[in-house]
């Protein structure tokens, strides 16, 4: 039996990086799978899981908006009968903009998507969890929320967003019997952190990525997967309103020097 055997979960930005990550192993793990993003590329997450014999539908949709938000959350639910996870991972960077270039609409777009796409997922399927006093919630904060120098300042305070959002969710749902926390990611290899690879490969320094952690390496989308689908499943029954890193150990330091 897989950790997530039966079970009906959601997850967005399921066409690439972490979130297709998650879906993949979510579905092996057992789950029937709602793949959600904006990208049609999407199709392929659900193929691939099809194609190995599991059970996923796509959807493409915005997870910043609240009408294709409750569209996916009912097709989950006259789908597959009902819905027991959703991974709301779906995010945007931001771009770095140094801070006295970010612009109001700047703001607007990594907020809403970010922290106002978490919200969404979660007003839309607590209903339904708690018909059964029961449920997971997962959202993808970041090591950017808890700390500096890991993204812009909107993405930073977007992500620190999410972290409250989960705290104070989880004694909004006091006793129903639904749990909700995060994942915080130090650096992985995903669509979103390409272009920084990518130009460390071009400039001869990619053995530098990731040296800044004690594990000395960058994480891949399956390390956060493992842990989304960990926190889905009742494995995590008695984890609620926590925001983990998952990252190398990087955001356990004080600032240090890095031995060269
Ligand atoms: N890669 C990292 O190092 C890292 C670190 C910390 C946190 N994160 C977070 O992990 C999450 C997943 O990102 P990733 O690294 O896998 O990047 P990614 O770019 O590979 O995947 C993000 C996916 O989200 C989708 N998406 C973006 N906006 C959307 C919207 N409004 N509606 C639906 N789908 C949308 C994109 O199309 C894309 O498929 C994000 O929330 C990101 O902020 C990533």
């Amino acid at each position: 039996m897989g950790m997530l055997e039966g079970k009906r979960i959601i997850i967005t930005g399921a066409a690439s990086g972490i979130g297709r990550a998650t879906a993949l192993l979510a579905a092996q793990e057992g789950a029937r799978v709602v793949a959600v993003d904006l990208s049609d590329t999407v199709d392929q997450t659900t193929a691939i899981i099809t194609g190995s014999g599991g059970t996923a539908i796509g959807i493409h949709a915005n997870a910043a908006n609240e009408d294709d938000v409750r569209d996916f959350v009912t097709a989950c639910v006259d789908t597959y009968g009902g819905i027991d996870g959703i991974y709301a991972n779906a995010g945007v960077s931001g771009g770095r903009k140094p801070l006295t270039e970010l612009t109001v609409d700047d703001w607007q777009r990594t907020l809403g998507v970010n922290t106002i796409g978490v919200f969404l997922a979660i007003k839309h399927t607590v209903p339904h969890f708690t018909t059964k006093n029961s449920g997971s919630i997962v959202c993808t904060a970041s090591v950017a929320g808890l700390r500096a120098n890991a993204g812009g300042v909107d993405y930073s305070a977007s992500k620190a967003g999410v972290i409250s959002i989960v705290q104070t969710t989880a004694y909004q749902l006091y006793g129903t019997g639904i749990r909700i926390n995060a994942i915080c990611p130090g650096l992985i290899e995903t669509g979103m952190t390409r272009p920084a690879f990518d130009r460390a490969r071009e400039r001869g320094t990619s053995e530098r990525i990731g040296q800044i952690n004690p594990m000395k390496r960058h994480g891949e989308p399956v390390e956060i997967a493992q842990m989304a689908c960990f926190l889905l499943s009742d494995r995590a029954s008695y984890v609620n309103g926590q925001s983990i890193p998952v990252d190398g150990g990087l955001s356990a330091s004080h600032p240090w020097v890095f031995p060269r």
